[in-house]
C-alpha cells in the first residue's frame, strides 16, 4: 500500500516568519520541495538561509506562518519529524573528546540506537565517507575535509528521509566537494530529499533538481537551474556570452556587500 504520508511535499512552508529585534529576517516566504528531489537554498550571506532551515528543523520558532514536514507540522511535531532527517549544520560540531567511531555511536543513541544494533551501520558509513581508516582517530587530528565527510555520514545514522545541509562542502579543497557531491548524487539516488544551501554556484547547478534564490528574507527566484538562467538571459545579453547561475544571482540580489 502506498504510504498517504509519501504523497505530501517533503517540505511546504507558507509565509513563513522569522523576526530578530523587530526585523524579519525570513519575510514571509512559500516553499514547496517535493519528495526525493535535491533542493537548493541560494543567497547572500544574511539572506536568511540558516534561519530558515532552523525553522524546518524545529529549531527555531517561526513568528508566523504554517509549515510542514514529512507531512508533520513543525514546530508542534518537530520532535517526530527530526527522528527521519539529517542534518549537516553550517558548523561543525563534532565532538573533540571522542573518537570518529565514537562520534557516530554517540549520535546514533540520541535516536536509540544501542551500539551493537549500530555497528555494521557505522561501518558501512564510514566506507562510504572513505574514513574507515580513520575510525579510532581522535575528531582533532582529522582534515577539514575528513570533518565535514563524517559530519555527512553522522546525518545519515538514523537512515533519514530528508537531509538538511547547510553550506556542505564550504572550504574544501575541489577533490573534497566532488567527493561529496557524488556521495549526495548517491543518496538523492537512494531516493531521499535533500535539501542543501550553498555559496558554490557551479555546486547548486549540478547537483540541485530545483533552486530557490533568497535575499533579505524574501524568495525572489524559485526554479530549476536552466530555467532561472534560460529566463534571465534576454537582461543579461550585455555579458555577450552564455549566462550562468552567478550571472542570474547577482542580477537577481544585486552587487553589493552584505553584512
Ligand atoms: N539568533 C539570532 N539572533 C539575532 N539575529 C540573528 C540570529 N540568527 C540569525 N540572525 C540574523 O538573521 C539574518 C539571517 O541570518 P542567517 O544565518 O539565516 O543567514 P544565512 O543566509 O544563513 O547567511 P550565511 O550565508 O552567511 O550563512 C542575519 O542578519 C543574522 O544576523
Ligand atoms: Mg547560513
Amino acid at each position: 500500500m502506498t504510504d498517504p504520508a509519501a504523497t505530501t511535499p517533503a517540505v511546504l512552508a507558507e509565509g513563513l516568519v522569522k523576526r530578530y529585534g523587530g526585523v524579519a529576517v525570513v519575510d514571509g516566504i512559500d516553499l514547496t520541495v517535493r519528495r526525493g528531489e535535491c533542493f537548493g537554498l541560494l543567497g547572500p550571506n544574511g539572506a536568511g538561509k540558516t534561519t530558515t532551515l532552523r525553522m524546518l528543523l524545529g529549531l527555531t520558532p517561526p513568528d508566523g506562518g504554517r509549515l510542514t514536514v514529512l507531512g508533520e507540522p513543525v514546530p508542534l511535531r518537530a520532535r517526530e519529524v527530526r527522528a527521519r532527517v539529517g542534518v549537516v549544520p553550517q558548523a561543525d560540531n563534532l565532538d573533540p573528546d571522542f573518537t570518529v567511531r565514537e562520534n557516530l555511536i554517540t549520535y546514533a543513541s540520541y535516536f536509540g540506537l544501542s551500539k551493537r544494533e549500530v555497528g555494521p551501520r557505522i561501518d558501512a558509513l564510514l566506507e562510504f565517507a572513505a574514513l574507515d581508516q580513520r575510525s579510532a582517530a581522535r575528531v582533532p587530528t582529522l582534515s577539514g575535509g575528513m570533518k565535514r565527510r563524517l559530519t555527512l555520514v553522522r546525518a545519515l545514522i538514523n537512515d533519514p528521509e530528508l537531509v538538511v545541509l547547510d553550506e556542505p562542502s564550504t572550504g574544501l579543497d575541489p577533490q573534497a566537494r566532488q567527493h561529496i557531491w557524488q556521495r549526495l548524487r548517491q543518496l538523492r539516488a537512494d531516493g531521499r530529499t535533500l535539501i542543501l544551501t550553498t555559496h558554490y554556484m557551479d555546486e547548486a547547478e549540478r547537483l540541485c533538481d530545483r533552486l530557490a534564490i533568497m535575499d533579505r528574507g524574501r524568495v525572489v527566484a524559485c526554479d530549476t537551474p536552466e530555467a532561472l538562467v534560460a529566463a534571465a538571459a534576454a537582461g543579461l545579453r550585455y555579458l555577450q556570452r552564455p549566462a550562468n547561475l552567478e550571472d542570474v544571482f547577482l542580477q537577481l540580489t544585486g552587487h553589493d556587500l552584505r553584512e
